[in-house]
């Protein structure tokens, strides 16, 4: 069987409420990250790992400034897609909106707010079934997803925001599924904050014993809120000295 094509997918939606009054005007993966808006960082982690099929998911309320600053790709040497997501329901789906997109392929999800330094390439490149995601020690870790692990470093559960986390390593936005993704997500439930938890869907593989946890290597941002924004603008303006 010959290996399946990868396809990337940014989810760019949600409100981004908790950068008000910022986000009143703009999304907030257009907001500035250094030089560049905040969208262009996980842009460059698929593109850097070869993928060049990527569709973008947006909010209805700027859409059309997504489509202005990314066209059809031909700029990057990609070919971009567009949809929308009418109400942030939930990372995971994503899959269920992408499902045409993603046919019958594997897919790399990225969050439009994560910044990484770390390269995906060999990640991504010797990936082929089951699901990939990429694990970091944080200081709080209770604002995430959270892996705990067992003595042998094999990750037995996965909880998202959890009041006693298990462990100090959290689950980063860069998820690599193969294509029962789309089948998976169908069986999630709502839950309680009314979204389809991409958390729940990754518990789907580690049940079946399919998903594999990666560590991530270097910086790692979610740039959600004031203080990581600046810690990542920071971060990127020192990265973008040193390569001059
Ligand atoms: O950054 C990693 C974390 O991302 C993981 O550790 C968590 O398991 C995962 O749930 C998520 O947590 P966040 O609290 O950061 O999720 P947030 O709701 O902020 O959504 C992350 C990004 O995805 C954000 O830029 C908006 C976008 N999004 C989110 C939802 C729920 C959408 O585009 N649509 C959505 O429905």
């Amino acid at each position: 069987m010959s290996k399946k094509n990868m396809k990337g997918i940014i989810l760019a939606g949600g409100s981004g409420t908790r950068l008000l009054p910022l986000t009143k005007v703009t999304s907030k993966q257009l907001l500035p990250i250094y030089d560049r808006p905040m969208i262009h960082y996980p842009l460059e982690t698929l593109r850097k790992a070869g993928i060049i099929d990527i569709l973008f998911i947006v909010a209805p309320d700027h859409a059309g400034d997504f489509l202005k600053y990314l066209g059809s790709g031909k700029e990057f040497n990609c070919h971009f897609s567009y949809e929308i997501q009418d109400k942030a329901q939930g990372i995971a789906q994503a899959f269920q909106i992408g499902e045409d997109f993603i046919a019958d392929d594997n897919v790399t999800l990225i969050l439009g707010d994560n910044l990484f330094e770390d390269d995906f390439t060999q990640a991504i490149q010797s990936f082929e079934s089951g699901g990939r995601i990429f694990a970091k020690k944080v200081s709080d870790p209770e604002r995430f997803g959270v892996v705990e692990f067992d003595q042998d470093n094999r990750a037995t559960s996965i909880e998202e925001k959890p009041g006693h986390p298990k462990s100090d390593y959290c689950v980063t936005g860069l998820y690599i599924y193969d294509d029962t993704v789309v089948d998976k997500v169908r069986k999630l439930d709502f839950s309680d904050r009314g979204e389809l938890e991409i958390t729940d869907l990754n518990n789907l593989y580690l049940n079946e014993g399919t998903l594999d946890v990666a560590f991530v290597k270097g910086a790692w941002f979610d740039t959600g809120t004031f203080e990581s924004m600046f810690a990542a603008t920071e971060f990127a303006r020192e990265k973008s000295f040193k390569n001059k």
